[in-house]
């Protein structure tokens, strides 16, 4: 099977992007991070990009960058683009340019609290469970087919700080499963619904991993 070229998306910390670079060294993921683009020149996750050796893009979602970053796309032939962090919405033009090839990491147990402040709406509501999700990215905001979720129980005893804690260490497990699968066929999407080897997931597959 050929080699998946991707495009990772960040727009701070870059733990997420870390661990997928991790994840490729090791072998788990068979793909080679074209660049990472970023709209924040200081950007955390930039520093971590250099120091993997992989070229870095800086946009500041102009129509002008948004057609260089198209010639980039096209002429690498990307076949993934990967949110990792990425603050910005995309817009609607690039969103259905890519249809099917775009995965974004939410903090949260979709359809539950899109959006900011995952971890604050969570201990506000007294949810007894939390988690992340790995979804398909459509026009609207965090809404599209969710792919896998990993979930943890949320105690008397969290924080929003521990619950980012937490959330991070699930989506290091969920993120690169999803982008296994979709890297190997196993995973595609059909409007807005996921396919799994063809078959439609009528709910989002459940990481199991407390
Ligand atoms: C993650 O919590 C992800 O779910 C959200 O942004 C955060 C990025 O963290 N979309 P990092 O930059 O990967 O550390």
């Amino acid at each position: 099977m050929s080699k998946a070229k991707a495009l990772i998306f960040i727009s701070g910390n870059g733990s997420n992007l870390q661990n997928i670079i991790n994840n490729i060294h090791s072998g788990y993921i068979n793909m080679d991070i074209v660049a990472v683009v970023s709209d924040n020149p200081e950007a955390n996750g930039l520093k971590k990009a250099k120091i993997a050796k992989i070229e870095t893009i800086i946009i500041d979602m102009s129509k002008d960058d948004l057609l260089n970053l198209s010639k980039v796309i096209d002429e690498n032939l990307i076949d993934i683009f990967i949110l990792a962090g990425f603050m910005k919405i995309l817009p609607e033009e690039f969103i259905n340019k890519y249809n099917g090839k775009i995965l974004n990491i939410h903090p949260s147990l979709l359809p539950k609290y899109k959006g900011l402040n995952t971890h604050k709406k969570v201990l506000k509501s007294n949810d007894s469970m939390h988690g992340a999700s790995v979804h398909f990215v459509t026009s609207e905001l965090d809404e599209g087919p969710i792919i896998i979720q990993g979930k943890i129980n949320v105690t008397d005893e969290d924080s929003e700080e521990s619950l980012k804690k937490r959330v991070h260490e699930i989506e290091y497990q969920i993120y690169p499963i999803a982008i296994k699968w979709f890297t190997e066929n196993h995973i595609k999407q059909s409007g807005n619904k996921c396919l799994f080897n063809n078959e439609v997931l009528e709910c989002p597959i459940e990481h199991l991993s407390e």
